[in-house]
């Protein structure tokens, strides 16, 4: 994009052309100054504001955007969420086909490659992420280290980042045959260690992926194999958990997604950038949400105490979890697909006793003012725990659960960014408010 240029010195475009003119003036009143600044893509470049100075000395005007409310930090072709309408689409296709339609394995190809497969393409994609589940034995070793009542979302965290000292072709991140080795590498390796790490919170021993299965089932029988020759994952089970993945795959640019791309910047190895992913995605208002869902409904723990919980809520004193999202203005279209899938797993499973509390609770949050006037709905989160803990999985797992199947989306988000010309290593500015030069003071003269 050109830079912009003082109005004064632009080229002067005819005033009665009925042509739109994509650019943005803007009037420096410290100076009198004004400036046009062009647009694209309804957005303009904060680099253009540099040029609002109110004298030479003057570093120029920044843009100041905690969290990024108002901030594109790249430009991207993967995911598209419209919040306001509730849409989410993966290159293209709407949430609600692919969940339909697809598979897991299916959608992340279309997240790395941009289509869907043929049938040769899928056949190979899941040979090759097939024969990379097996992790090397020293990472047992590894994970034998870590205490018995360790959270497997930190032990995740640590081996994935340790998977770095394994592979130092991993470092060639520029090489795209080293890229999709890693790929492979992480998709294959990801169900296992998320596995292994909730066996060891168990005091039992590994199971070694099965490659004749699926990849949520193998990722079942892992988990759950006990004393069966050959574990046969339940299929409904295994259908509910691939398209529980499908759903997870990529969210466009939320925390963990902004971590994989900040840290990869650095050109690390994707171990270490998908390490840090992982530990942005732990916390309680990303996915460690669908574990803290579980926690608030166990706490509320009947229909009865709901108004009184949502009282507590609109005082502020806590947050309705599993509510709200800073992008969905409007019922989170992954919220209602789980919520058809639930139904499927209680009738098998038998229904969850904390289904009617969650179902008190949004019906009470969707009518009440607070909530409205908030546009604060349901999310991803707040029906996918009551499914997890109906198919066995302890509310630790939870957040392994979401992290699994995101590792697609953040590998095609690293990549893209790595392959943006654009890109340079993340580097956000800072408004410093702090003391202006003063004199070291010896530690016998401080007060
Ligand atoms: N319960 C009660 N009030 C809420 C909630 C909630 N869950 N979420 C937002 N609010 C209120 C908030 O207090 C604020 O009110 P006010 O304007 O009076 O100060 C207003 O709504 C706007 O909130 P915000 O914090 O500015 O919104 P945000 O976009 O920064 O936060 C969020 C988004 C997801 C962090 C937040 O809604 C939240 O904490 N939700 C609960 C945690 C949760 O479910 N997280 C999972 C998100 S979906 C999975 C994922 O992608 O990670």
């Amino acid at each position: 994009m050109d830079s912009a240029l003082p109005a004064t010195q632009a080229k002067a475009e005819d005033a009665s052309s009925s042509t739109r003119r994509e650019t943005l003036s803007i009037t420096d009143n410290r100076t009198g100054k004004v400036y046009e600044v062009p647009i694209t893509h309804g957005t303009i470049r904060a680099v253009d504001l540099r040029q609002l100075r109110v004298d030479p000395a003057d570093f120029g005007m920044i843009s100041y955007d905690p969290a990024y409310n108002n901030t594109a930090s790249c430009i991207s072709r993967i995911t598209y969420i419209d919040g306001d309408a509730g849409i989410l689409r993966y290159r293209g296709y709407p949430i609600e086909e692919l969940a339909e339609k697809s598979t897991y394995l299916e959608t992340a190809y279309l997240l790395l490659h941009g289509e869907l497969p043929t049938s040769a393409q899928l056949q190979d994609w899941h040979y090759h992420i097939t024969h990379h589940t097996f992790i090397h034995e020293s990472i047992k070793k590894f994970l034998d280290g870590f205490h018995y009542d360790a959270h497997p979302m930190g032990m995740l965290v640590s081996t994935i980042a340790a998977l770095s000292t394994f592979y130092h072709d991993a470092k060639d991140v520029f090489n795209p045959a080293s890229r999709k080795k890693q790929t492979y590498r992480l998709m294959g390796k990801m169900p296992t260690i998320a596995a292994f790490s909730y066996r060891h919170t168990l005091g039992m021993p590994f199971v070694y992926p099965d490659n004749e299965l699926s990849y949520p089932g193998n990722f079942l029988n892992m988990l759950f194999r006990t004393s069966e020759t050959r574990y046969r994952p339940n299929p409904t089970l295994e259908h509910a958990l691939d398209i529980l993945f499908i759903l997870h795959a990529d969210h466009e640019q939320n925390c963990s997604t902004n971590t994989i791309r900040g840290v990869g910047s650095s050109h690390v190895d994707p171990y270490c950038a998908a390490a840090a992913a992982i530990a942005a995605l732990y916390g309680p208002l990303h996915g460690g949400a669908n574990e803290e869902v579980l926690r608030m409904l166990n706490e509320i723990g009947t229909i009865q105490r709901v108004p009184e919980f949502i009282k507590r809520v609109k005082s502020g004193e806590m947050r309705l979890m599993g509510f709200g999202h800073r992008v969905y203005k409007n019922y989170d279209p992954r919220a209602r697909i789980i919520k058809k899938i639930a139904y499927e797993v209680f009738d098998l499973m038998g229904k969850n006793p904390l289904l009617e509390i969650a179902l008190e609770c949004e019906r009470i949050a969707l009518e009440d003012d607070y909530f409205v006037k908030r546009k604060l709905y349901p999310n991803v989160d707040f029906y996918t725990g009551l499914i997890y803990q109906s198919m066995g999985f302890p509310m630790t797992m939870f957040p392994v659960l979401f992290a699994i199947p995101r590792m697609s989306g953040w590998l095609a988000q690293w990549e893209e960014m790595l392959l943006d010309p654009e890109q340079k290593i993340a580097r956000p500015r800072q408004i410093y408010l702090g003391h202006d030069p003063r004199p070291y003071v010896a530690i016998d003269q401080r007060s």
